[in-house]
């Protein structure tokens, strides 16, 4: 079973929650490949049997140019067939826009016909003891899912 994580982050948050569901995932004995937006064409999808987004979320829920590239690519692949999970880090005090764009991706994948795993996990800025926790909790709900 391949998974692909793909991860946004500025200040490294997000690249952390990306690295503790990969090595989570790879544990359970799943071939996991992680790589920066900036770097990754979203059809990187098509090999894969879970696609999973971990993404910041910055200017009151606007999509930085780098997300908006991989959001455009994303909209245009056909998902069917593939599960994913959608993920990120944000601030409470954006209120409304509070990790806005995890759920904008989580919006576009059920639109290209991706199945949705486990509902978006989010976390206020850098993650703690507790989200670690979360994050490990969905790699076992994932890993269960996978299995079958
Ligand atoms: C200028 C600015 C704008 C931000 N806008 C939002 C926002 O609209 N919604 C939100 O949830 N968090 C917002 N944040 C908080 C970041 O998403 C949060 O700090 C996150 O942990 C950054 O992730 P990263 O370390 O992976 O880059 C903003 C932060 C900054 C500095």
């Amino acid at each position: 079973m391949q998974v692909k994580i793909v991860y946004a982050s500025m200040t490294g948050n997000d690249e952390d929650m990306a690295e503790i569901l990969e090595e989570d995932l790879q544990d359970a004995g799943f071939d996991v490949d992680s790589s920066d937006v900036s770097f990754t064409d979203a059809s990187d999808y098509l090999n894969c049997d879970l696609c999973v987004f971990v993404t910041y979320t910055y200017g009151e829920g606007k999509m930085t140019d780098e997300i908006a590239d991989f959001y455009e690519q994303l909209k245009t692949l056909d998902l069917t067939g593939k599960k994913f999970f959608v993920m990120g880090s944000g601030d409470k005090t954006y209120k409304e826009h509070y990790c806005e764009n995890v759920f904008d991706f989580e919006k576009a994948f059920l639109a290209v016909g991706a199945e949705e795993t486990v509902k978006p996990l989010t976390v206020e800025n850098a993650p703690d003891d507790d989200d670690v926790d979360r994050i490990d909790a969905v790699a076992e709900q994932l890993a269960d899912i996978l299995n079958g």
